[in-house]
């Protein structure tokens, strides 16, 4: 027996109408949340994307005559991380690293040490966000000179 059908089952049977739509509507933004890194899918749920090969370029050299210094120095290869102070950025869903990136800009987030992040994405346009996330939820992660990963990496 499907335990998990049988006490949704339950639970759905004391709902009001508002309780379902309700119900509904945050189920609908978990599934925007979850959405992984296809780009198509991301479009379809009406998020606003970047352009993948100027995510790259920011993601490589950063922008120095904007002062952004590139992810790789920090987040290393394709952001695939450097622990323990840098976290993998590579490979995250799309919705949560422009969440993120939005959060260190206007300064929702300050857990950074020393403010590493935000110096980084207070000089972030919109576009910026998008291109660097576009690129880096499905950023390959190894290089042809370096097969080797973090073993934390996720597959996909
Ligand atoms: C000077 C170093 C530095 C640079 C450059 C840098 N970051 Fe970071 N970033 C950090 C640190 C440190 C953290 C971890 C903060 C913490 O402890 O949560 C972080 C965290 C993040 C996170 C949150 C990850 C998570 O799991 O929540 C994202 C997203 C991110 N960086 C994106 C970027 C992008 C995109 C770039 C390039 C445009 C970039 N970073 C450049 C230092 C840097």
């Amino acid at each position: 027996m499907d335990t998990t059908m049988f006490i949704m089952n339950t639970n759905a049977k004391g709902l009001s109408a508002q309780d379902r739509l309700d119900v509904a509507a945050y189920a609908g933004s978990l599934s925007k949340e979850l959405v992984s890194s296809d780009m198509a899918q991301v479009k379809e749920l009406g998020n606003p994307v970047g352009v993948r090969h100027l995510g790259k370029a920011l993601v490589m050299y950063g922008a120095p005559d904007r002062g952004i210094t590139s992810c790789y120095s920090c987040h290393g290869f394709n952001g695939r991380g450097a622990a323990p102070v840098y976290p993998m950025i590579g490979g995250q869903k799309y919705v949560y690293l422009v969440s993120q990136l939005k959060k260190w800009r206007d300064g929702s987030r300050t857990n950074d040490p020393m403010g590493q992040m935000r110096v980084v994405a207070e000089k972030m346009t919109d576009e910026d966000i998008y291109n660097v996330a576009t690129y880096l939820t499905s950023a390959p992660r190894t290089t042809m000179g370096n097969s080797r990963v973090p073993s934390d990496y996720p597959e996909h």
